[in-house]
């Protein structure tokens, strides 16, 4: 990443595709085709995760689908089912995937789009600290049997850089605030931090408004009036839960796009699950895969000309009432015939 925010315009032009499980291996191979129409020249490296991989080969993550993401720099994600019991020697994925390249600022925009369950007036993007909090995993039951204990932790140097990723993107992309959510009230300690360092950051960018909301009050503006919001800069828990609420305002899960930055590095990955309740039967919405992949060409590749043609594309099918069976039952598209009715715009 150059120091104005932007990834380097000479990021390697190659994508490590993850399908993963469930209807993952549904909506990459139709995000890929839409990319391939807009940007040719990206090269496509497959690889695998998640836990048909951990059945075949005993690990949901293999070292070479790591070793190919880091070569790549950009990966697209689809999505990876976990098992909903204890299984020894799986674990996470995409947190896994997130940590290790240390992709450290999750963006989760949510833009109103013409479906029906949209709310007007809604264009915010949450920004996510990705790597610390309590999703460190550092929790344990005290020897009563009684009582659990997880650790909080927020650093200097991760609230920094997730801040300064946030203000130079809203300065970049023409954002005009920021809101800092925290509970300082409460968590003067860790919370307090956050809320020090990203004001600190604030006053190196007086072009951009910034303001500040406790996450109760923040969750209430978020169903109340989300056309409040512009930029939200907050932890990982409260970005996780704030960012699915959003969602909802963004017409659902199906249409909910996101990428992961680092240092040289993109994570794109639709905001859903692996859907084991459709998977296989060809009807799973593709959009947010494909806005995720439009992400990547933005704030990776610096190519907004490519992006805004997938954006328009994805809009304009919408308006016209080209709908999957997530955002309207009657005459709904399968995820192909969908795709090609995006394909046939771009
Ligand atoms: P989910 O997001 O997979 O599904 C929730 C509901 O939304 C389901 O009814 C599903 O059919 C629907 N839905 C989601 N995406 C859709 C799409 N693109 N088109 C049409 N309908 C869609 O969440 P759920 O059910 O809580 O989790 C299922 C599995 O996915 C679990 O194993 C979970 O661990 C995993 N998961 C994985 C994630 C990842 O890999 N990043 C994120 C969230 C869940
Ligand atoms: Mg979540």
């Amino acid at each position: 990443m150059h120091s104005n925010g932007t990834q380097a315009s000479v990021a390697p032009l190659k994508l490590c595709v993850i399908p993963g499980d469930g209807i993952g291996a549904e909506v990459v191979p139709a995000a890929v085709q839409v990319l391939q129409q807009v940007a040719p020249e990206v090269e496509i490296h497959s690889a695998e995760a998640g836990w048909a991989c951990f059945q075949k080969h005993g690990t949901s993550l293999p070292e070479s689908t790591l070793e190919l993401a880091r070569s790549c720099g950009a990966v697209l994600f689809g999505a990876t089912q976990s098992p909903a019991y204890p299984v020894e020697g799986y674990f996470s994925p995409i947190v896994r995937l997130r940590k290790t390249l240390r992709a450290y600022a999750n963006l989760r925009p949510t833009t109103w789009l013409p479906v029906p369950a949209a709310r007007p007036g809604v264009d915010l993007l949450v920004v996510r600290e990705n790597t610390e909090d309590l999703y460190i995993g550092r929790e344990q039951t005290r020897d009563d049997g009684d009582t659990g204990v997880a650790e909080k932790v927020i650093t200097r140097e991760a609230t920094e850089r997730v801040a300064r990723l946030a203000y130079q993107l809203a300065v970049r992309v023409g954002r005009r605030k920021v809101t800092i959510v925290h509970k300082a009230n409460v968590l003067p300690q860790s919370d307090g931090l956050f809320r020090r360092v990203a004001l600190e950051v604030a006053a190196d960018f007086p072009q951009i408004e910034t303001d500040e909301l406790f996450v109760d009050t923040a969750a209430y503006w978020m169903v109340k009036d989300p056309s409040r919001y512009d930029v939200i800069l907050t932890m990982n828990l409260y970005g996780d839960i704030l960012s699915d609420m959003a969602a909802a305002w963004g017409g659902g899960l199906g249409l909910a796009p996101s990428v992961s930055l680092g240092d040289g590095i993109a994570l794109a990955e639709p905001v859903h699950g692996s859907a084991p309740d459709i998977a296989g039967k060809g009807i799973s919405n593709p959009t947010a895969t494909m806005l995720s992949v439009a992400m990547l060409l933005r704030h990776y590749w610096d190519r907004a000309d490519a992006a805004a043609r997938i954006e328009h594309a994805v809009h304009r099918a919408l308006d016209s009432g080209e709908y999957t069976i997530d955002i309207y039952t009657d005459g709904a598209l399968g995820t192909n015939e969908f795709t090609s009715r995006i394909i046939d715009r771009l």
